[in-house]
């Protein structure tokens, strides 16, 4: 197999050496690939690019203005505690294994970081990413972060599964089935997982496509889950079912210590695909639709309260005596775990059709899903009211790597032990 190490070498024709540094000599072997001519114009273009995009950059950190940027360095990714930007791409792809020698896999897989990271690095910050000539696409980010997670059997298939957090060995069929999964694997498990979020789509669709190019001769695209909020009036976002999602999450440093960050700055990413039954719920007066959940729709406050942000009362009866939220209401059987994971659900629709096509694809950040997600899931899944009117069918896990620092690659340490 030729090398592949340059995955952007099919531009050119030029042998490609082994790169000691992934990007500088891929975009030489891209401009030898040219003629003279062209490769003074490319280069003249692509230096442009770079120009105009740093200065662009530049610019909105002066004038804080128009371009929106979130810093792509740090102990933890960006892209989990930041408020959730408008749109996510989340795309899942499975490494390629044909021919490869015995310690390929890990070898490819430290090819592809290093690649995706300076990428990832590049385009968050608005510059432009490795021989991308479409470089107006890259100048506004608008608050895009991309975060990357490893699935539990790549993890045993490389050999790290001593340098993963112990509930990686303990998942490596994926999370438990609960009562009522409708699991269909176009949605399941996956070697590598990208969370591309932002406000402007073309950003984010645009980062897609550069780092599912750059990894082309890595990693082979599996799923893609595309979804929105959006607030316009700065308010909580609403899922299709008419409320405010993402009430009771961590806001705090300390929450976000003690129940999203593993030891090493990662965490687990949990995406269930779920979709509603649009008809059925819309046989239900809004007064049922509050039961089910045990919130207000107008306000977001738990029944009996006036503001969203009131404490969830469990014990709290009406005049009849009977409690306010229903045990069985979603809020119920939740409450009290909301700062235990940092839930970013995501609505999604497709094609109309008359019988509604869309849900939410709900993504959650924890230390431990064993300790966080699976036993809460389990409780939902026997007895949530909710059930009735959705159902999971897609359900994947992933280790969110530590975050980089100083100009490191995403996994690193790991890789390089
Ligand atoms: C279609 C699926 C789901 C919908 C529409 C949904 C919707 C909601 C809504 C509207 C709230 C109240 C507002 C808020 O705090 O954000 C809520 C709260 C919550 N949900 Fe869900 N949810 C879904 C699935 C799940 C799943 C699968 C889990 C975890 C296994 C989960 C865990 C939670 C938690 C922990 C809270 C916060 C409870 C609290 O502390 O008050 N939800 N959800």
């Amino acid at each position: 197999m030729s090398d592949p190490v340059d995955s952007r070498s099919s531009l050119s024709d030029a042998p490609t050496p082994e790169p000691a540094s992934g990007h500088k000599l891929t975009r030489r072997g891209f401009f030898a690939g040219l003629g003279m001519t062209g490769a003074a114009s490319v280069l003249a273009a692509c230096s442009s690019a770079d120009d105009s995009a740093a200065s662009a950059g530049n610019a909105g950190a002066d004038s804080g203005a128009s371009i929106r940027k979130i810093d792509f360095d740090g102990p933890h990714q960006a892209g989990i505690q930041e408020d959730s930007q408008t749109h996510a791409l989340v795309v899942a792809f499975d490494l390629k294994r044909d021919g490869l020698p015995s310690g390929g896999l890990k070898q490819n897989l430290t090819r592809l970081m290093r690649i995706w990271t300076g990428d990832a690095r590049s385009m968050t910050q608005g510059k432009t990413a490795l021989a991308d000539l479409e470089h107006e696409l890259t100048v506004a980010p608008q608050n895009l972060t991309i975060t990357v997670g490893w699935g539990p059997k790549l993890i045993e298939e490389v050999g790290l599964l001593g340098d993963a957090p112990s509930w990686v060995k303990k998942n490596l069929d994926g999370l438990p089935k609960f009562k009522g999964d409708k699991l269909n694997d176009d949605f399941g498990a996956a070697d590598v997982v990208l969370q591309i979020c932002g406000d402007d789509l073309t950003a984010v669709s645009h980062a897609a496509r550069v780092l599912t190019r750059g990894g082309r001769d890595y990693a082979t695209p599996k799923w893609t889950q595309r979804g929105f909020v959006d607030s316009p009036t700065g308010e909580t976002p609403r899922n299709l079912l008419g409320f405010k999602d993402g009430t009771a999450i961590p806001r705090k440093e300390e929450e976000y210590n003690e129940f999203i960050w593993d030891d090493q700055g990662g965490s687990a990413m949990v995406v269930r695909r779920i979709v509603f039954d649009m008809p059925a719920w819309e046989q239900l007066d809004r007064k049922s639709r509050e039961v089910v959940f045990g919130r207000h729709v107008d306000t977001g406050a738990p029944i009996g309260g006036n503001d969203e942000f009131d404490p969830v009362d469990l014990n709290k009866a009406g005049d009849d005596g009977l409690p306010l939220i229903d045990e069985r209401s979603h809020v119920g059987i939740t409450a009290g775990e909301g700062t235990h994971i940092r839930r970013r659900a995501y609505n999604w629709d497709n094609e109309v059709t008359p019988l509604g096509n869309s849900g939410l694809i709900f993504i959650c950040f924890q230390n431990d899903p064993d300790k966080a997600f699976t036993p809460l899931q389990k409780r939902l899944a026997e007895k949530d009211r909710l059930n009735k009117w959705i159902t999971h069918v897609g359900s994947a896990v992933f280790w969110v790597l530590p975050g980089t620092q100083h100009g490191a690659y995403w996994g690193q340490k790991i890789l390089e032990g």
